[in-house]
């Protein structure tokens, strides 16, 4: 390929991908200092970075516009394809669809090549070949790492450490995947641009070029996407807005507790979470993720409680845990796993005022076992709860869960999903549930034999059970 000497400078926004030939300190979409330097070719060749398309191949001109009716077109639901990893199943609303492209970020070595390996090899089996390109190992290290995981390594996997686009491309056109895995698009570069692997408009113009190809050649096409220090996708937004779905992977990494939610889903909920455990052979799914979140819920103990969160379609039970001590000379910490800083802040000053007791001189340290970081506020009684049983010394009663939003003024506000998460409860052994006295008392007549439902109004009222 005849390259041309001159490049130009342009600075494209890191949020929008937005370029201009000149530095502006905000950006047409409305950030401030996020324009970055980079080089690029000039006017011919760079009219198809814009239109995307580094080399016109059947699939890109097989989709050139044509006004179809609505009620024509073939519905998606039927070409979803099963990566037989129910977890994973799960997050993606079924399954992986033909022609979507899927982001999949995380910290290094929290698993992503991993999941994706036993989904390349499950693929693989099931529909045929699968190609797996790799910008970041080479054939034998994921060869080393395919022995570990697979029974068996099907015929059709292929394996590709290249991080050229263009030979990808090519590759991808003599062996035509039924699905294609880019392990990462930050090592992924074009010869049609100047500038580094990772950069602004590397990533945007193999982003698209991606694209191209899954919609043209109808296969799903999963990319691994980095994370910066702060835990957002490291590159321009624009990726997170080309792509279909965006599955975030996350845990300690001390801990084996692997959980994949969905950021965004154009093909399903972005509420759902699938479980793993980090084993010897690879990631297994966590199915009953409640009982592997209870520490020993049986015996009571000093700080801890039990709460729920209804994730996805499926409630969950956890254990919150609180300790609190006296502090030293200076400010008193506030230390919280899984727990937002703000929300606990809040809750302990409730705490204060609502229960009389003082918290100022005490350290304050919140974790939620396992490593789970559940969103929402139905989890905020069962840690005020759990800080005044470690403050009072009082051990809250067995097999209980604590369920409510706690308001500024100490009420204690509904929750959804409390039928769900009643028969879960009593389906792992729990013996009552304390809650907002309106889920209460809609609760009351569908409870199991022998399970007790609490109704309490406000954050005092709940203290009671403690005497
Ligand atoms: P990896 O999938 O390479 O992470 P990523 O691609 O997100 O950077 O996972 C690497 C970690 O997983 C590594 O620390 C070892 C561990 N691991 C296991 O514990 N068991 C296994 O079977 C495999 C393959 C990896
Ligand atoms: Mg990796």
């Amino acid at each position: 390929m005849a390259k041309s000497k001159k490049v130009q400078t342009v600075y494209v926004c890191q949020e929008c991908g937005y370029d201009s030939p000149k530095w502006m300190g905000q950006c047409i979409c409305g950030a401030w200092n996020s324009m970055v330097e980079e080089k690029i070719r000039p006017a011919e060749e760079d009219s198809r970075r814009r239109t995307g398309s580094v080399t016109a191949g059947a699939g890109g001109a097989a989709r050139a516009g044509k006004p179809v009716p609505l009620a024509q077109v073939r519905s998606g639901e039927s070409s979803r394809m099963d990566t037989m990893i129910p977890e994973l199943n799960r997050v993606l609303g079924g399954g992986l669809v033909k022609g979507s492209l899927t982001l999949i970020s995380g910290e290094p070595g929290i698993g992503k090549s991993t999941i994706i390996l036993q989904a390349a090899a499950n693929i693989a089996e099931k529909y045929g070949s699968v190609l797996y390109v790799s910008g970041e190992e080479s054939e034998e290290q994921i060869k080393m790492r395919a022995d570990r995981i697979c029974g068996r390594i099907p015929e059709n996997l292929f394996i590709l450490s290249e991080t050229n686009m263009e030979n990808i491309i090519l590759q991808q056109e003599n062996i035509k995947p039924s699905f294609l895995i880019i392990d990462s698009i930050q090592t992924m570069y074009s010869e049609a641009l100047d500038s580094a692997p990772g950069s602004v408009s590397q990533v945007r113009l193999c982003g698209n070029e991606l694209m191209r190809i899954g919609k043209g050649f109808e296969l799903p096409v999963l990319i691994v996407c980095h994370v910066t220090k702060s835990g957002d996708l490291a590159g321009p937004k624009i990726v997170e807005h080309l792509v279909d779905t965006v599955l975030h992977f996350s845990g300690e990494r001390s801990q084996d507790l692997r959980i994949i939610r969905s950021l965004k889903n154009r093909f399903g909920t972005t509420n759902e979470i699938g479980a793993f455990e980090m084993c010897e052979n690879g990631l297994q799914g966590v199915e009953n993720l409640s009982a592997s979140l209870m520490e020993d819920m049986a015996s009571s103990s000093e700080g801890s409680i039990a709460t729920a969160v209804y994730e996805g379609t499926r409630p969950l039970i956890m254990e919150i845990q609180a300790l609190t001590s006296d502090a030293g000379p200076g400010f008193a910490r506030r230390t919280a796993i899984g727990v937002e800083h703000n929300r606990l802040n809040m809750i302990l000053a409730v705490l204060e005022r609502r229960a009389g007791i003082s918290l100022a001189m005490q350290d304050v340290y919140v974790n939620i076992v396992g490593g789970l970081r559940p969103e929402g506020t139905a989890s905020d009684l069962a840690v005020a709860l759990a800080v005044y049983s470690s403050y009072t010394r009082k051990t809250p009663p067995a097999m209980t869960i604590a369920l409510g939003e706690i308001g500024l003024t100490g009420e204690l506000r509904s929750v959804q999903h409390t039928d769900k998460i009643m028969r879960e409860a009593a389906r792992m052994g729990f013996k009552r549930i304390i809650m907002p006295e309106k889920n209460a008392a809609k609760l009351k007549a569908m409870a199991p034999a022998g399970f007790e439902i609490i109704g309490v109004k406000t954050l005092r009222e709940a203290l009671q059970v403690f005497s």
